[in-house]
C-alpha cells in the first residue's frame, strides 16, 4: 500500500485574521465543518493507503495529534522540523521515514491546505498512477487550469490522452505572461502539489539534485529523537538547510517525472480571493452571522457568533471579522495579506 505524507507546517499567512501563526489555516474549519488538515487525513485514509505520516512544527503538533484522534486515524509517525525549511526538506525527512518500511516503500506527498472534494476519485486516480511509480518515475498530479495563475507550478504533457505519461517539462511559479502562454497552449496542467513515487527513486533524485540538503535531512533524521509518539528532528543538523521548495530542488530538475492528469475538483485555498471562488453563489459568498446587500463578487465572514457584518453595495471585496482583527481588502489583492501581516510583525 502507499504511505501517504502530509505536510503540514505553513503559516498560511495569506488567509490572515483566520490563519494564525499559532493556529494556521489548515486546521481552521475553512470550508465545512471539518478543517482541511482532517479532510487530507481522511483522503488518504481508505484501502489503497497505510497509516499516514505527518511533518509539522513543534508549534503545532499537539494539534495534528488531537485533529487525527478526533477521526480516530492513527499515524505511522509525525515528523517535527525544529523550523521551516520549505518542502524539500519536509519531503526528504518523509522519504527517509517511509523507507523504515522497506526502501522501495511508495510514497504519496500530499499538502494539508487543498480541497478535493471527490475522495474516490481521487484514490482511484492515484491508483492508475501506481504502476508507473513502481518502475522508478517521480509522479505529478495534473490539473487543467482556467486562468493564468502565477502561483502554481506548470506541468507540460507530452501525450494528448489523459492517463500516466511522461513530463515534458516542469515550470514552478512562472511570471505572468509565461503563465497565458502555457494556460492559452493547452498542453500545460497546473502542478496539484501532489508527488507519487518510490523511497529510493526520491533519495536518488535528491542525490542527483540537491546533495546538501540531501546531506543535512539525513543527519537531522539520523540523529532524530524520539519521544512521546513524535519524531523530532536534530536541530543542528536542521539549521545547515537552505530552504528551497521540492518543485525548484527536485522537481525542476529530474529527468524522470511524469504526469497523471486529475479532472476532479480540486483547489489550493491560498488566499481569500480562493475561498471566495470556491463558497460563492450568484457571486456573494458570507459565513458566520453576515448580511450582504447589493454585493457583487465580494467575501463576508464572520468568525464570531456574536458578531454579525453587513456590508452594502460592495463590488471586489474581501472582509473577514475575528474577534480581535479585522480585514477589509480589494478581492484581486488577496496576496498582498502577506506583506501586511509582515509590517503588522515588524511593528510588534
Ligand atoms: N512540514 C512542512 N514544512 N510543510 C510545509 C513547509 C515546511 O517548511 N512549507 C510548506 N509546507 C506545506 C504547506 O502547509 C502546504 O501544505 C504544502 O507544504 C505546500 O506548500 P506551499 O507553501 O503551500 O506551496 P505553494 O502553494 O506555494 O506551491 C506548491 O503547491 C502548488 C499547488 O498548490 C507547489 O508544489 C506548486 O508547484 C503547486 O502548483
Ligand atoms: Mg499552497
Amino acid at each position: 500500500s502507499i504511505i501517504p505524507v502530509i505536510l503540514s507546517g505553513g503559516s498560511g499567512t495569506r488567509l490572515w485574521p483566520l490563519s494564525r501563526a499559532s493556529y494556521p489555516k489548515q486546521f481552521a474549519p475553512l470550508i465545512g465543518d471539518a478543517s482541511l488538515f482532517q479532510a487530507s487525513a481522511g483522503r488518504l485514509s481508505g484501502a489503497a493507503f497505510a497509516r499516514p505520516v505527518v511533518v509539522t512544527t513543534n508549534d503545532f503538533r499537539f494539534i495534528v495529534v488531537e485533529q487525527l484522534a478526533a477521526l480516530r486515524l492513527d499515524p505511522e509517525a509525525i515528523l517535527i522540523e525544529p523550523e521551516g525549511r520549505d518542502t524539500a526538506a519536509a519531503v526528504l525527512a518523509a522519504t527517509l521515514q517511509a523507507s523504515e518500511t522497506a526502501a522501495d516503500a511508495l510514497v504519496l506527498i500530499a499538502p494539508s491546505d487543498h480541497l478535493i472534494p471527490d475522495t474516490e476519485g481521487f484514490a482511484s486516480c492515484v491508483e492508475t498512477a501506481v504502476a508507473t511509480a513502481r518502475e522508478g518515475r517521480i509522479v505529478t498530479f495534473g490539473i487543467k487550469p482556467n486562468r493564468p495563475e502565477t502561483g502554481y507550478g506548470y506541468l507540460e504533457k507530452s501525450e494528448p490522452h489523459n492517463g500516466p505519461q511522461p513530463l515534458a517539462r516542469f515550470v514552478e511559479k512562472p511570471d505572468a505572461a509565461t503563465a497565458q502562454e502555457m494556460v492559452t497552449g493547452g498542453k500545460h496542467l497546473w502542478n496539484a502539489g501532489l508527488f507519487l513515487f518510490r523511497a529510493d527513486v526520491m533519495r536518488a533524485a535528491f542525490e542527483a539534485h540537491a546533495p546538501q540538503v540531501l546531506q543535512h535531512v539525513e543527519a537531522a533524521y539520523v540523529n532524530a529523537r524520539r519521544d512521546l509518539g513524535f519524531t523530532r528532528l536534530d536541530p543542528t543538523h536542521w539549521a545547515g538547510i537552505d530552504p528551497i521548495s521540492v518543485d525548484c530542488a527536485v522537481m525542476e530538475k529530474a529527468n524522470n517525472l511524469s504526469v497523471m492528469p486529475y479532472t476532479g475538483a480540486w483547489s489550493d485555498l491560498g488566499d481569500w480571493k480562493a475561498v471566495w471562488r470556491e463558497t460563492e453563489q450568484g457571486g456573494v459568498a458570507t459565513a458566520g452571522p453576515a448580511l450582504a446587500m447589493d454585493c457583487t463578487d465580494t467575501l463576508l465572514r464572520s468568525e464570531n457568533p456574536d458578531q454579525t457584518i453587513v456590508g452594502i453595495g460592495l463590488e471586489n471585496i474581501v472582509a473577514i471579522a475575528m474577534p480581535d482583527a479585522v480585514l477589509v481588502a480589494h478581492k484581486d489583492r488577496a496576496q498582498e495579506v502577506k506583506q501586511a501581516v509582515a509590517t503588522l510583525h515588524a511593528r510588534g
